[in-house]
């Protein structure tokens, strides 16, 4: 297996396998950060939780094009893998499962996983193959490296939902844990996908998490979910995006509609957006807990 900057790079399962042997062996609990590269603080943040809750963090990148549909940007998705290592490295993390496709998907595959429901509203709606990608590669990844925990972020909410719910219906045994989202200075959610934002859209794209923010704040005391979501969107617009796919506020565990005019006391809740500024789409996320 080859060494970069102090961390082992596997690019096959078997590889892969060998080094959690090794680790169990030792008596190490690891902790999985799984990413597509082009790393940035917000993954690192979760290789930290990872070093906090684990003795050993593995990280792995690989570009799953199951979840790309065929319109989106899979071929242009930003590849780094020297500096990601090395950023990798810096942090702490000390392995790194970077398989080839045919390692995730051998010639003739035909297997995927499907949580239902779940997969099938907001994101889902909109990009209806993409749970099924991300459930898929990750149960793989679980397999191929049996951590005993896996830290995935509050950034990509509904995501975390689907791999919480997935590990409990397989019986994984790996306990997942949700990381919060880091931010830019100016509050925008970190993200790869930042990268495509021209200037002059890099300086408006703040103003999705001001609306979220405020809205959150709205909700936290009681206004009406629609009224505060569809005056979300409007703000939004009015913030320069092109267009909204959705701004939601949902129940926190389910992601279910509240059904009620307005979160009952006490009840957490997740208001949920996906924006379009130019050619980029964005996508974050804030809790709530209605007083
Ligand atoms: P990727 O977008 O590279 O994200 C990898 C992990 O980093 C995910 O758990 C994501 O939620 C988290 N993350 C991204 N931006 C973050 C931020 N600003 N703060 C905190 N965490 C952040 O999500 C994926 O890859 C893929 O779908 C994957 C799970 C790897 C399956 O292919």
């Amino acid at each position: 297996m080859a060494k970069r900057n102090g961390l082992l790079v596997a690019r096959s399962r078997a590889e892969a396998r060998e080094w959690r042997r090794q680790a169990q062996t030792q008596g190490k609990r690891i902790a999985l950060v799984p990413t597509m590269g082009a790393l940035h603080a917000g993954h690192l943040s979760l290789v930290k939780l990872g070093l906090e809750r684990a003795d050993v963090v593995a990280a792995s990148i690989f570009v799953n094009p199951t979840q790309f549909a065929a319109h989106e940007d899979l071929s242009t998705y930003p590849r780094a893998e020297d500096s990601d290592l090395q950023k990798l490295a810096e942090a702490g993390c000390t392995f790194c499962y970077c398989p080839t496709p045919a390692e995730i998907y051998p010639a003739g595959d035909s297997t995927r996983v499907t949580v239902k429901d779940l997969s099938h509203l907001l994101e889902g709606e909109i990009r209806p193959h993409f749970f099924e990608g991300v459930a898929s590669v990750v149960s793989r990844l679980f397999l191929h490296m049996g951590p005993d925990i896996a830290v995935f972020g509050e950034k990509d909410y509904q995501q975390l939902l689907v791999i919480r719910r997935m590990v409990q219906d397989l019986g994984f045994g790996i306990e997942i844990v949700g990381g919060q989202t880091t931010r830019e200075a100016d509050g925008l959610a970190m993200s790869s996908r930042n990268a495509y934002l021209d200037k002059e859209e890099r300086a408006r794209a703040p103003g999705l998490a001001r609306v979220m923010r405020e809205t959150a704040t709205l909700l936290e005391g009681g206004a009406g979910i629609r009224a505060a979501a569809d005056a979300a969107k409007t703000e939004i617009l009015a913030a320069g995006f092109t267009s909204v796919d959705y701004v939601e506020a949902r129940r926190a565990d389910t992601l279910a509609p509240f059904g009620l005019e307005c979160a009952p006391v006490g009840a957490s809740g997740r208001l949920l957006v996906a924006a379009r500024m130019g050619k980029t789409r964005l996508i974050d996320n804030v809790g709530f807990v209605r007083r």
